[in-house]
């Protein structure tokens, strides 16, 4: 069987064509058109710049990545941005008609959690799932493929938008995760010591406004030096990658799981992944850099595993699609 997945939620334009050969997801193409240079110049996305940007790559991206012939079309459905959907959606709906292959509607969030099922088969349930996104901080349990509960996330900013609104703080370009990472790689000491919210609350919720809260303090009205901002990076860094550590390790002992994976653009932190690695009792699968952002990869593996086929009529974007 081959899926061909689609994937415009955000600010990437991504098709790929993944195929099962027995016990393997073997990934044929995965091509992923990105419009954050333009982002960068507003320093932020402007949804209708994303939009349109995607109308023009959509049709690039899939004649590069259609290398075979497909089975049926996996395309996230939300949540996300209602344009940047609508481009990924609608193309969907056109190549089911056209060819006359089915559709699976994809949760952009379960995308990001099967990115793990592209390098590994062998992930034993139950497992526990960190979403890291710009969008999202979620924990989910994965008792088997068809059975997915979500058991905690922020209750208010995501940790990758935590990293982009303290970016902007510290006048670093958009996004501000990988920025921040490159302004702290040479910083040993934890020397602002941020606060760590709720990090020994009893459930397995985040939250992150009161660091970017904290860090406005500390630099407002400040000409910050490059050393200072420097420092500031690996401390926000460390804050961030305490709490996501400390709260995925403490969900998976109490829900007793075998393996944790790790998932979304901010999963590409070296901080993260090496402090879950050392810390983790567990198994620990982590998805190479290339597959935690947004790809079409990961869209087409959820929807093997997870998804089931409909008609291209019942398919509709939603760009509050909610975890059930
Ligand atoms: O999953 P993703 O590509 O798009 C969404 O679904 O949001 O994640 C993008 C987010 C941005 O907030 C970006 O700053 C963050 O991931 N990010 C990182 C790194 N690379 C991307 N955050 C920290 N360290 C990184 N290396
Ligand atoms: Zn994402």
């Amino acid at each position: 069987m081959t899926i061909l997945g689609i994937e415009s939620s955000c600010d990437e334009t991504s098709a790929s064509l993944i195929k099962s050969t027995g016990e393997k997801l073997e990934v044929i193409s995965n091509v992923t058109a990105s419009s954050l240079p333009l982002h960068a110049t507003t320093g932020g996305i402007v949804p209708e710049n994303a939009a349109r940007e995607q109308i023009k790559y959509i049709i690039p991206v899939l004649k590069e990545a259609l290398v075979s012939d497909f089975d049926a079309i996996a395309v996230t459905v939300g949540p996300g941005l209602i344009g940047s959907l609508l481009v990924g959606v609608e193309t969907a709906k056109t190549l089911s008609y056209v060819f006359k292959k089915r559709i699976i509607p994809v949760n952009h969030l379960i995308g990001h959690i099967y990115a793990n099922w592209l390098e590994n088969k062998n992930i034993e349930f139950p497992a526990l799932s960190l979403i890291v996104s710009g969008g999202h901080t979620d924990l989910f349990i994965i008792e088997n493929h068809k059975k997915i509960k979500w058991v905690g996330g922020t209750k208010d900013d995501a940790a990758g938008e935590a990293f982009d609104k303290i970016g902007r703080l510290l006048n670093l370009p958009y996004p501000g995760g990988p920025e921040i990472e490159k302004a702290g790689k040479d910083i040993k000491f934890d020397n602002y010591n941020f606060p760590r919210p709720i990090i020994n609350s009893q459930d397995f919720d985040f939250s992150f406004s009161g660091l970017k809260t904290a860090v406005l303090r500390e630099v407002q009205g400040k000409k910050l030096s490059n050393v200072q901002i420097q420092e500031i990076s690996f401390s926000v860094q460390k804050a961030v990658v305490d709490v996501l550590v400390t709260k995925t390790l403490k969900a998976a002992k109490e829900l007793k799981v075998k393996s944790i994976l790790l998932g979304g653009g901010v999963a590409a932190n070296q901080m993260l992944r090496d402090d879950l690695k050392n810390k983790s009792g567990q198994e620990l699968f982590i998805p190479p850099k290339s597959l935690c952002t947004d790809n079409a990869a990961m869209i087409a593996a959820a929807a093997f595993y997870n998804g089931e086929p409909i008609n291209w009529d019942k398919i509709s974007a939603n760009p509050q699609l909610s975890f059930a």
